[in-house]
């Protein structure tokens, strides 16, 4: 792995969230470390992957939703991970190609950010910045973050997949409460988030996630729910990720349906 510039922050050898989700995608931005846990995710639960696909395919329907359909032309990515090959801003340039979309990616980790900042280089409209979602006022108080994004109109909020990764006593209800405060009336705010369902195999999947990367934490949809606060949801509601507006014709096989039940999605409007 190449890996430019990362000074002492970078340990290869602690397995990280976004390496291990990466090897899971078929990236090839990992170390032995990722892998070695990415491997027995895979082992507990073979149609991990599948589960972790969906979820890319939920986020590009999400951004299709707000940039095609709600006229969002500003997102404000957090937890965006490593660049893959299809990245929010370029769906959202397919799915408004006339408009210029502002994309502002927030991450924690400093391989994410040096692999962001090397692929958008050259980019007037999207940048990717350092932020820490438990601490929200990192983000909506960034100098950076406010100067990329006009906060006088609506912003989209993409929290794909990060939510778990805050445990209740880091107060991710408070977190989000914050950073959906400081978005300006009209915009929305999207919540992936991976579902306690009761499921053994989803007890699985936990059990070695938490192992594997040090924290972790399922939740009930009402516990999801209750994460969006008093915002209301827009149609289709908090439900498993297939079912969030999927492409018509969508089938989905049989030997899907377990991993793909242990997700849930949601998209709120702030009046
Ligand atoms: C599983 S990846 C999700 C990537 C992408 N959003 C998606 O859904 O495909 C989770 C990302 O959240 C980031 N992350 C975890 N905790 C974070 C925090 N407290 N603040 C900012 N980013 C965080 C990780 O570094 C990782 O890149």
């Amino acid at each position: 792995m190449d890996v430019p510039n990362l000074g002492a922050a970078v340990d290869p050898s602690r397995p990280n969230i976004a390496r291990v989700y990466d090897y899971l995608l078929g990236g090839k931005d990992n170390f032995a470390a990722d892998r070695a846990v990415a491997d027995q995710i895979i082992a507990a639960l073979p149609e991990v992957q599948v589960g972790v696909q969906a979820q890319r395919a939920l986020l590009r329907r999400v951004v299709r939703y707000l940039v095609g359909e709600a006229g969002i032309d500003q997102l404000l990515d957090i937890g965006s991970g490593l660049p893959t090959a299809d990245n929010v801003h370029q769906i959202a340039r397919r799915a408004a190609p006339d408009t210029p979309v502002r994309v502002v990616y927030v991450d924690n980790d400093p391989v994410v950010l040096s692999h962001a900042r090397a692929l958008l280089a050259d980019s007037a409209t999207t940048f990717a910045v350092d932020g820490d979602m438990l601490r929200p006022s990192t983000i909506t108080r960034s100098p950076t973050v406010r100067s990329h994004l006009d906060w006088s109109r609506p912003i989209g909020l993409l929290l794909c997949g990060i939510v778990h990764y805050l445990l209740d006593e880091d107060r991710p209800g408070e977190a989000i409460a914050e950073l959906a405060g400081a978005l300006p009336p009209g915009s929305y705010v999207f919540i992936h988030h991976l579902l306690d369902n009761g499921d053994p195999a989803m007890r699985e999947l936990q059990e070695h996630m938490q192992k594997g990367l040090g924290r972790v934490r399922f939740r009930t949809m009402a516990e999801v729910c209750a994460l969006f606060g008093d915002l209301p949801l827009v149609a289709p509601g908090l439900v498993e990720i297939s079912s969030w507006r999927p492409d018509p014709g969508t089938v989905i096989p049989a030997a899907h349906q377990g991993v793909l039940s242990m997700a849930c999605a949601g998209v709120a409007r702030k009046a």
